[in-house]
């Protein structure tokens, strides 16, 4: 599939088939994201891939009730470690690592595409929660979760504001 194609036709995807995700492909996702750009190469990225449905029944709660996160069959947590040492400061704690995930996620929401997946990012979750879950250590802070799985859905596009009125030509 075309890069281009790709970005067209990825929809956030909140409806799953109950059909197991092969591991290669979940792989494939994570080989993705590991690929993005980050600040200095620093990489400071984590990913913590539940399929337990207990472990994503917990998960779906703390992310405000948003069930279809229990229901996909593959959730992976992306973490930045806060105590990556940073030649940054405090831009490359609070800026560069976080776009630098984000850069990550696109990344796994693009190959899921490829992969004939669907996800869905979600970033509303209470952060303390999704810690308790994964016992994560103080130094991880989780950023987002990606819900992936196959989709049972075909979403039309949620439309967006066209270039020109988001856009400043500077010529
Ligand atoms: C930072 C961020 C947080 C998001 N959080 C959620 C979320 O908690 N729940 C959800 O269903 N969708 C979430 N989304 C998905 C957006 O709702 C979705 O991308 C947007 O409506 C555009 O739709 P599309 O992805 O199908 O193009 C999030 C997206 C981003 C980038």
């Amino acid at each position: 599939m075309e890069l281009f194609e790709a970005i067209q036709t990825r929809r956030s995807i909140r409806t799953f088939r109950e059909d197991e995700v092969p591991r290669n492909k979940v792989k494939i996702i994570l080989e993705s994201a590991i690929l993005a750009p980050s600040e200095g190469n620093l990489q400071s990225w984590r990913f913590y891939v539940v399929t337990n449905k207990e472990v994503k029944e917990e998960l779906a709660k703390a992310a405000l009730d948003q069930k279809f996160v229990a229901q996909a069959p593959v959730v992976i947590v992306v973490c930045t470690n806060l105590q990556a040492v940073t030649p940054y400061g405090k831009r490359g704690r609070e800026l560069y690592a976080l776009q630098s995930t984000a850069a990550a996620i696109e990344n796994m929401l693009l190959t899921a595409v490829s992969q004939g997946l669907g996800a869905c990012w979600v970033g509303a979750f209470r952060e303390d929660k999704v810690a308790r879950i994964l016992n994560l250590k103080t130094t991880l802070r989780p950023v987002a979760l990606v819900a992936v799985g196959y989709s049972a859905e075909e979403p039309p596009s949620r439309g967006r504001i066209p270039v020109e009125a988001v856009s400043v030509f500077l010529e």
